[in-house]
């Protein structure tokens, strides 16, 4: 009856089991796998959605591409960070994921595969394959900082390869691409006829600048490219949904591939008309809606790199932005036992190393979003048990 790329395994498993039965005896659990910023007590301005009420939305004119004001204003966001600020570059979806599940049908055919960073986001494998593509990891590499390395790129490229996804900053692991990083894959991918898809959706959230880190990749490179990001992140905004695409590279390919693209999604107009409006209003905020945010995740981290200091046999691995931390801790027992135990003894749920695809173990990965205080609990019942 059903198809194949739906046909995932939905049995429960030992996590979600014992977090339900937590939930229904009503435990207090200090959840550091909270990413959802308007779950973790920031306060966001209360006329932040009065532009969502603008009479104007009650016309209805579907434009594919998204509405021209909308797209300047995220023409203009994308110009900040190093792209071409030309609103005909960019298309408008409902979600970062959205924007995947687009690309992937523009790019891919069934059986086509994706290059994805290990360790990333764990989305990936559900986006492609619900697009009956495949994903094949390339690893990054850490010695005190994360490395992407050219040559294991181009080794994990086969001849269905269609698509080199870059994370910057990444994942959990908060690391960015870098110029360097950034020119070498971008003539890689042109030389191998592969286009590059840059998911820049945590590109503000930097703890230091760093001159090395590479702009936006929709600039007008070598490769085809194609820069995400949305409201989700850039204004933590994630029940708007709202995100784009911003396309990047020569120019006769950049101009096939949004005629493509418009037609995609013309065939979903799935971008409500309110929130298209309300786009310039919201993106004027970013700064405002990001600082809470932004000082939010420093403070966690801070309170964490200090807990550290203290002696401990675990460490925090470097990280340069994002949302997450990832702590490195003693491999003597697995990564599932060890959540597991700290679940069910300790009522602190944090995520295994294992669920963004690290190479080894043993790594938690920490939600920097938390409050402090719940953050700073669950962090020293954690460390108390190593
Ligand atoms: C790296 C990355 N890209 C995209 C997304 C999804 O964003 P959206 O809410 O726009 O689908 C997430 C969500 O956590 C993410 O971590």
């Amino acid at each position: 009856m059903f198809s194949a790329r739906t046909g995932w395994n939905l049995a429960a498993n030992r996590l979600s089991s014992l977090r339900a039965a937590k939930r229904r005896g009503g435990a207090r659990v200090l959840d550091l796998t909270e990413t959802n910023p308007t779950r973790v007590g920031i306060a966001y301005p209360p006329d932040l959605l009065a532009p969502l009420a603008d009479p104007g939305s009650l016309r209805y004119e579907p434009a594919p591409r998204g509405l021209e004001p909308a797209r300047r204003t995220v023409a203009e966001d994308c110009r900040r960070r190093g792209a071409a600020a030309d609103p005909a570059r960019i298309i408008l979806a409902s979600s970062t994921s959205e924007a995947y599940a687009w690309l992937f049908k523009l790019l891919c055919d069934p059986g086509d595969a994706v290059l994805v960073p290990r360790p990333s986001y764990p989305l990936f494998d559900y986006l492609a394959r619900l697009e009956s593509v495949d994903t094949s990891p390339y690893p990054l590499s850490y010695d005190g900082e994360w490395h992407l390395s050219l040559e294991a790129v181009a080794r994990a490229i086969t001849p269905r390869t269609r698509a080199l996804v870059l994370v910057s900053p990444n994942n959990p692991t908060g690391s960015y691409v870098k110029r360097v990083e950034a020119e070498q894959l971008l003539a890689l991918c042109a030389e191998r006829g592969l286009a590059v898809v840059s998911d820049e959706v945590f590109a503000d959230y930097a703890f230091a600048p760093d001159p090395r880190r590479a702009p936006s990749l929709a600039g007008d490179g070598p490769a085809l490219a194609f820069s995400l990001g949305g409201l989700s992140k850039s204004c933590g905004l994630p029940q708007l949904k709202l995100a784009w695409i911003a396309v990047g590279g020569p120019e006769s390919l950049r101009r096939a591939a949004l005629e493509r693209l418009e037609v995609v999604a013309d065939t979903y107009l799935s971008v409500s008309t309110p929130v298209q409006r309300a786009a310039p209003a919201l993106l004027a905020r970013r700064s405002e809606l990001q600082g809470p945010i932004a000082r939010r995740v420093s403070a966690n981290l801070d309170a964490l790199r200090r807990r550290l200091q203290g002696g401990s046999s675990a460490s925090v691995l470097q990280v340069e932005g994002g949302w997450s931390a990832v702590l490195q801790v003693p491999a003597t027992e697995s990564e599932e036992d060890r959540v597991i135990r700290l679940l069910e003894e300790h009522d602190v749920l944090v995520h295994p190393g294992y669920f963004f695809d690290f190479a080894g173990e043993a790594y938690l990965v920490l939600s920097l979003l938390p409050p402090p205080a719940e953050f700073a609990q669950a962090v020293d019942r954690i460390l108390g048990v190593l």
